[in-house]
């Protein structure tokens, strides 16, 4: 993604109104899932145990991201990367990458504010998703374990230990020069 393209897309956090249109790119980056709009409202409510973000480039919603604490708010939060979603017509242009790189450390202050700190990262997708190097490649997450029988296709579970924002963030602006 060139520093121009950058520039025009705006990773923020999502607002009531952001919910109907995330939804329909929900609805078209996972033909296989239902009911987008209620499910995405039930996580908008559910702040701040997982924080909703969208991208938007000229007044459009082209995707979204959300992050869910697993097993209550403790000190070194444990976060999952529940869903990320770019609309079709804008996928491998560098959406997603920036969707994650712009929102985890948004993540990371909301968690400091209570006095905890972010721990390790949790992810979930198809052994056959490509989303997987998309998590490498940000987040430094490895496979750990792969599950059978949970959704249409066995599921690989990653895990990014210890994040260090700093890092990740020095890592993936080099990558992109
Ligand atoms: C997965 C998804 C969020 C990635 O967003 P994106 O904007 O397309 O991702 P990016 O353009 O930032 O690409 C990041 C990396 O993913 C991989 N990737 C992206 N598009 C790819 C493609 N068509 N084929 C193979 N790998 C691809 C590449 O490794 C890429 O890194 P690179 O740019 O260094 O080559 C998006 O494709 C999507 O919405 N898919 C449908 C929903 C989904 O499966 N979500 C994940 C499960 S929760």
């Amino acid at each position: 993604m060139t520093e121009k393209s950058k520039a025009d897309l705006v990773i923020r956090r999502a607002v009531a109104q952001d919910i109907w249109p995330a939804a329909k790119v929900h609805e078209l980056a996972f033909p296989r899932q239902t009911f987008s709009h209620d499910w995405l409202d039930c996580v908008f409510r559910s702040f701040p145990k997982s924080q909703l973000f969208v991208a938007e480039r000229a007044g459009e919603i082209v995707g979204l991201i959300f992050w869910t604490e697993k097993s209550g708010f403790r000190k070194e939060a444990v976060v999952e990367l529940e869903q990320i979603a770019v609309h079709p017509n804008k996928q491998s242009i560098g959406i997603g990458t920036q969707l994650i790189m712009q929102s985890l450390p948004l993540v990371a202050e909301k968690i400091a504010e209570r006095g905890a700190k972010l721990g390790h990262v949790l992810i979930n997708t198809r052994v056959d998703n490509y989303s997987q190097e998309l998590y490498r490649k940000t987040l430094g997450a490895r496979p750990a374990a792969v599950v059978s029988g949970l959704f249409t296709a066995d599921e690989v579970f990653m895990v990014a230990h210890n994040i260090d924002l700093a890092k990740l963030q020095t890592k993936n602006m080099q990558k992109s020069k």
